[in-house]
């Protein structure tokens, strides 16, 4: 399976902040926001990873991973000249797909709770088709919405219904099988102009296609497009990672984790950061593995 993070945009809820850096290159309080989705790909078992975004910004993200070899991983970049909607991945990324499944993550998107590898690999498992997953929100209205059975068969998926059918919410974290390419190129835009993900999902869900996973209460989903969010996002970080220890979203320990890299590359990795708690945590893993 392959991965792609989309991290265009203009970010502009974020003005000024954004207006000369990408947005997900902000910090979400000691990492980059792109490290959060790259972590949930890496949990995801995915190690064929395409990073998407704007011309001006591509180059930074190269900076900051490479070719991903570091981590055991491969990573592509590809350049999206205008925001056309987030169905524009699949066609920016066709040749990079090639005929694997494929699954999408937004690259201001943050989750973070227990029971979410669990849930990765159920969305792994459907082979064909599509799976999205629902998180109950208070404003469903600000968001797609998507009503199902007692099943979980998913009945509806609207995007910013004024009447939601439901309180759960479709976060940006979407698995599909290789006919997505396909699909996304027979999406019309939408009133705004864009290539919209609910086409595609109302497409599979015509075809029978479409199933949806839930998330509890449990799992945190963070929203990082405005101010408020990005510092409740930080606190949220902050908070866990000093109370329990364990840091959330620290792609080099996945990466160790998964296997995709040795204890000593992992030492390597924290040496070059051992001035900051980021890097002295990756050293304690070496420490404490080695005991
Ligand atoms: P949005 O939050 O819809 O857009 P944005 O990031 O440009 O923010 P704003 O509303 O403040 O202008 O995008 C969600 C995520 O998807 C975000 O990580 C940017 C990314 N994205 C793209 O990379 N390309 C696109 O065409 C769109 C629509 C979004």
């Amino acid at each position: 399976m392959k991965g792609i993070i989309l991290a265009g945009g203009k970010g502009t809820r974020l003005y000024p902040m954004t207006k000369v850096i990408s947005k997900q290159l902000l910090p979400i309080y000691d990492k980059p926001m792109i490290y959060y989705p790259l972590s949930v790909l890496l949990l995801a078992d995915i190690s064929e990873i395409l990073i998407i975004s704007t011309p001006q910004d591509i180059e930074s993200y190269e900076r900051l991973l490479g070719n991903g070899e570091s981590l055991g991983i491969r990573i592509e970049y590809k350049i999206q000249k205008e925001p056309r909607g987030l169905a524009d991945a699949f066609i920016i990324g066709e040749e990079f797909i090639g005929s694997d499944n494929v699954c999408l993550i937004l690259g201001d998107n943050i989750f973070y709770g227990q029971f979410f590898t669990s849930f990765l690999e159920s969305a792994r498992e459907n082979h064909e088709g599509a799976t999205i997953f629902g998180y109950p929100v208070k404003s469903p209205n600000e968001f797609g919405v998507v009503e199902f059975d007692q099943d979980n068969n998913v009945l509806s998926i609207e995007e910013k219904p004024e009447k939601p059918k439901s309180n759960y919410a479709v976060p940006g974290l979407y698995f599909y099988d290789k006919n997505v390419v396909e699909i996304a190129k027979s999406v019309k835009p939408s009133k705004r102009g864009e290539l919209e993900i609910t086409s595609i999902n109302t497409e599979y869900l015509k075809r029978g296609m479409l199933k949806v996973v839930l998330m509890g209460r449990g799992m945190a989903w963070l929203d990082t497009g405005s101010p408020e969010g990005l510092l409740n996002a930080a606190e949220y970080v902050e908070t866990i990672q000093a109370r329990q220890g364990f840091y959330i979203s620290c792609i080099e320990e996945i990466a160790w984790r998964k296997g995709f890299i040795t204890l000593e590359q992992l030492k390597e990795l924290g040496k070059e950061m051992d001035k900051t708690d980021y890097g002295k945590y990756i050293l304690s893993l070496v420490e404490e593995h080695r005991k």
